[in-house]
């Protein structure tokens, strides 16, 4: 017979208190708040992604309600992702010297499940893919998603069956390339506003992804320049210069180009 369950067997918990293992001599006391809240993030891209895949699903079924809700999780969990990094901040420069070295390589950089993320908003990359080994977990997901409609895709599909005119060329279009503004698709957005308060909803909780999205970007690049200055990435990029080019660019431009036309 198995034996009972309980709350460490049902969590793994063993297995998971088993899997910081800082590389410092020491080891240096702040390795370990890097390597956990790391592994959360890791957790939180996984439930994210998990709950976008739901969204998506819910849409395609025009199920508008519990899409709207599950987007709302979602943004309170972008919420939490966002506020974690305060507790990174309380590691000051010197302490995060202490351990930087033992890192060689290894850079969020590197993060699939961000990229995964990246992809389902829209922001698809042939060469984020090929940067995993072939053959591996990253490397599939990424390929699998890169062929997958993004969010909005899934968004415009559930408006034409809604009954709005979204062009056929927005409907059918490879899903591989970057979202472009249109603007039928600005006209429609804005009756939308003006006439039909449910999915105006729908795409006010999608601003709020944007949003959350760029947020994100930004206090974390503001977090590595009181960190590190000014220094490369160990990722090899320029650092905060490269994460600056990051910000502020949509990545839904029709949700954003309407507003001064409302
Ligand atoms: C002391 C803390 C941190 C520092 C100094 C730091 C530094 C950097 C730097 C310099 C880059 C640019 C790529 C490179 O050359 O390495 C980067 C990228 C990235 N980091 Fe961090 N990071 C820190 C914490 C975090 C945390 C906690 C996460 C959460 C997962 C994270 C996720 C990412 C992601 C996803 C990227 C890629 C961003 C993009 O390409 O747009 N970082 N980080």
């Amino acid at each position: 017979m198995d034996p009972a369950l309980t709350y460490s067997s049902y969590l793994r918990v063993d297995d998971l208190l088993d899997l910081q293992n800082p590389r410092s001599d020491g080891p240096e006391h702040d390795e370990m708040l890097f390597i956990v809240i790391h592994q959360v993030y890791e957790l939180w891209f996984k439930e994210i992604l998990h709950e976008i895949d739901r969204v998506k699903r819910l849409l395609e079924v025009n199920e508008a309600h519990r899409a709207q809700h599950t987007l709302k999780r979602i943004l309170t969990i972008l919420k939490v992702l966002v506020a974690q990094l305060d507790i990174l901040e309380t590691m000051t420069p010197l302490e995060f010297m202490s351990f930087r070295a033992r890192l060689d390589a290894a850079s969020g950089f590197q993060s699939d499940q961000f990229r995964q993320l990246e992809f389902t908003l829209g922001l698809k990359s042939r060469q984020a893919i090929e940067r995993f080994t072939a053959g591996g977990r990253a490397h599939a997901a990424l390929e699998q998603r890169f062929t997958e409609p993004t969010i909005w895709d899934a968004f415009l599909g559930y408006l034409a069956r809604e009954g709005y005119a979204v062009p056929d060329t927005a409907v059918t279009r490879d899903v591989t390339e970057a979202i472009k503004p249109s603007e039928e698709i600005q006209q429609i957005l804005i009756s939308i506003y003006r006439n039909d308060p449910k999915n105006s909803e729908i795409c006010e909780r999608l601003v709020d992804l944007d949003e959350g999205v760029q947020e994100w970007r930004y206090r974390h690049v503001k977090m590595v320049e009181r960190t590190i200055g000014v220094k490369i990435g160990t990722g090899g990029s320029a650092g905060a210069a490269y994460l600056r080019s990051t910000i502020g660019e949509p990545l839904f431009p029709d949700l954003w180009e309407i507003r001064s036309r409302l």
